[in-house]
């Protein structure tokens, strides 16, 4: 990892909160001293994992203020599983922050399509943006009360649908069209959640001309652009790396092998 060029700060754990939802899991650490912009995010690493969890794992920042630095994140996995059973009090390696963020157009109608932990950066962005023009749907398999959900809906116009059968994931594209198609030429929008809705969120921008930009989460190993690890294609055919030319990408750049 370049560890020269990218800051690292050691931060200390606040809380680590899995709520009454053990996979989903609310973790703040001590302020970073440094701020950023929504789509940004960070690598993490508690300094005691040892051999067998090398490589640090990238998370969204989902808020940062003099409160500290929030990461909202599922357990998927070893690293993920190890970090939920984080104690206030540990130390944890952060680089940060890293990539590109949500490009907002304050003067046009910017709506945030959001799946699953896909919310997260939308929290810092719905507290800091101005709420004129921003609005949010939001798509979820679990109940709604474990997610950010609330403190985002406050703020801005938000609407969820819980999809639990394929009825519910076809019923989801419906309105995910249709609200895309109502943008064409006027909006923009803003999509992080998992790569099949950003598969559909590309197919729709193109198909109704609408302007988007996407999150990816393509895996990372170094999250600074020294490994390879997360290279993407744009649509002319050229790889990049996903972690210093996003993970926000507009969607007429990047090709997702739909
Ligand atoms: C820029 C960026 C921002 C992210 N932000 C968030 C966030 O805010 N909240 C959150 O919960 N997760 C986020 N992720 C995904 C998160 O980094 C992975 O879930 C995590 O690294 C998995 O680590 P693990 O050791 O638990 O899983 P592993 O043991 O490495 O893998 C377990 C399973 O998870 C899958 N997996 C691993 N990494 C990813 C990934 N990046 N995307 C999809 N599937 C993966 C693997 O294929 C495997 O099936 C983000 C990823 C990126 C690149
Ligand atoms: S994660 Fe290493 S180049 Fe992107």
């Amino acid at each position: 990892m370049n560890t020269t060029q990218t800051p690292c700060r050691e931060l200390q754990v606040l809380s680590c909160r899995p709520g009454t939802e053990p996979t989903l899991v609310d973790l703040v650490l001590s302020p970073p001293g440094w701020t950023c912009r929504a789509g940004q995010f960070v690598m993490i690493r508690p300094l005691d994992w040892g051999s067998e969890l090398v490589w640090p794992r990238p998370f969204s920042v989902c808020d940062v203020s003099d409160a500290g630095l929030r990461i909202f994140f599922q357990v998927v996995g070893r690293g993920t599983r190890k970090l939920a059973g984080l104690q206030p009090g540990q130390k944890v390696a952060v680089w940060g922050p890293l990539g590109r963020w949500f490009r907002i157009d304050e003067n046009r109608p910017n709506l945030i399509l959001a799946g699953g932990v896909g919310i997260a950066p939308f929290v810092m962005l719905a507290r800091r943006e101005k709420t004129d023009n921003l609005s949010m749907l939001f798509g979820h398999r679990l109940d709604l009360c474990h997610y950010p959900y609330a403190e985002i809906a406050d703020r801005i116009e938000s609407e969820a649908m819980r999809q639990t059968t394929a009825a519910d994931i076809a019923a989801f594209e419906t309105v995910l069209s249709g609200r895309i198609k109502t943008l064409s030429g006027i909006g923009q929008v803003l999509a992080c959640g998992p790569e099949p809705m950003l598969k559909v969120v590309r197919r729709y921008c193109l198909m109704h001309g609408t302007e988007g930009q996407i999150s990816l989460e393509n895996r990372m190993a170094c999250g600074v652009g020294a490994c390879l690890g997360c290279v993407g294609r744009t649509v002319t055919g050229e790889y990049v790396q996903s972690c210093v030319h996003g993970p926000v990408f507009d969607v007429r750049d990047i090709d997702l092998g739909e």
